[in-house]
C-alpha cells in the first residue's frame, strides 16, 4: 500500500510525464511543417514515449493500492527559433524532469517505500539514456552549423532510427 506521501510524489511524476509528451508533440508538428519529416517522426516516438512512461506511473499507483490523477494540461510552447533550439528545449526539459525524478527517490528513501524505489529505477536509468541522446544531437547539430547538406542528412539520420526502432523507441541506435 502506497502512503500519501509516496501515492501525491507519484501523481507528480505522471503529470510530468503528460506535460512531456504534451511538449514533443508540440515539436514534432512544428518540424512535420518545417518539411523535417525525420526529426517529426523521431518526435512524435519520443512522445509516444513519454505517454508510455505516464502511463506506467498510473498503473503501478493503481496496483498498489493509490488513486492514479489524470492532470489536465497546459498548452506547450510552440514558438520555436530552429531545430537546434528544439533539441536544447528537450535537453533542458530533461534536465528538470531528472531533478523531480530524484526528488521521488529522495521520497521513496525517507518513507522507506523500497517498493517504489525499485519501481522508480527503471526511470532512472532512462533519464541517462534521454539526456545522453540529447546531448548527442546537439553536439551534432552544432557540428552542422548552417549547412544545409549536414542538416538533409541529419533529418534522414532521424528518419532512421525512427523507422528502425519500430515503435519501441530510438534507444538502441543512439
Ligand atoms: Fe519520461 Fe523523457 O522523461
Amino acid at each position: 500500500m502506497l502512503s500519501k506521501k509516496i501515492e501525491a510524489a507519484l501523481n507528480g511524476q505522471v503529470a510530468i510525464e503528460a506535460a512531456s509528451s504534451q511538449a514533443y508533440l508540440a515539436m514534432a508538428s512544428w518540424a512535420e511543417n518545417q518539411g523535417l519529416s525525420g526529426t517529426a517522426a523521431f518526435l512524435y516516438k519520443h512522445s509516444d514515449e513519454e505517454r508510455m512512461h505516464m502511463l506506467k506511473l498510473v498503473k503501478f499507483i493503481n496496483e498498489r493500492g493509490g488513486k492514479a490523477v489524470i492532470p489536465a494540461l497546459k498548452q506547450p510552447g510552440t514558438n520555436f527559433k530552429g531545430i537546434t533550439d528544439i533539441f536544447q528545449a528537450l535537453l533542458f526539459h530533461e534536465t528538470k524532469v531528472t531533478q523531480e525524478i530524484n526528488g521521488v527517490v529522495d521520497t521513496c528513501l525517507k518513507e522507506k517505500d523500497y517498493t517504489t524505489h525499485n519501481f522508480m529505477q527503471w526511470y532512472v536509468g532512462e533519464q541517462i539514456e534521454e539526456e545522453a541522446l540529447a546531448r548527442t544531437l546537439i553536439d551534432k547539430l552544432n557540428l552542422i552549423g548552417n549547412d544545409k547538406g549536414g542538416l538533409y542528412l541529419f533529418d534522414r539520420d532521424l528518419q532512421g532510427m525512427s523507422a528502425a526502432t519500430g515503435g519501441g523507441g530510438y534507444k538502441k541506435e543512439a
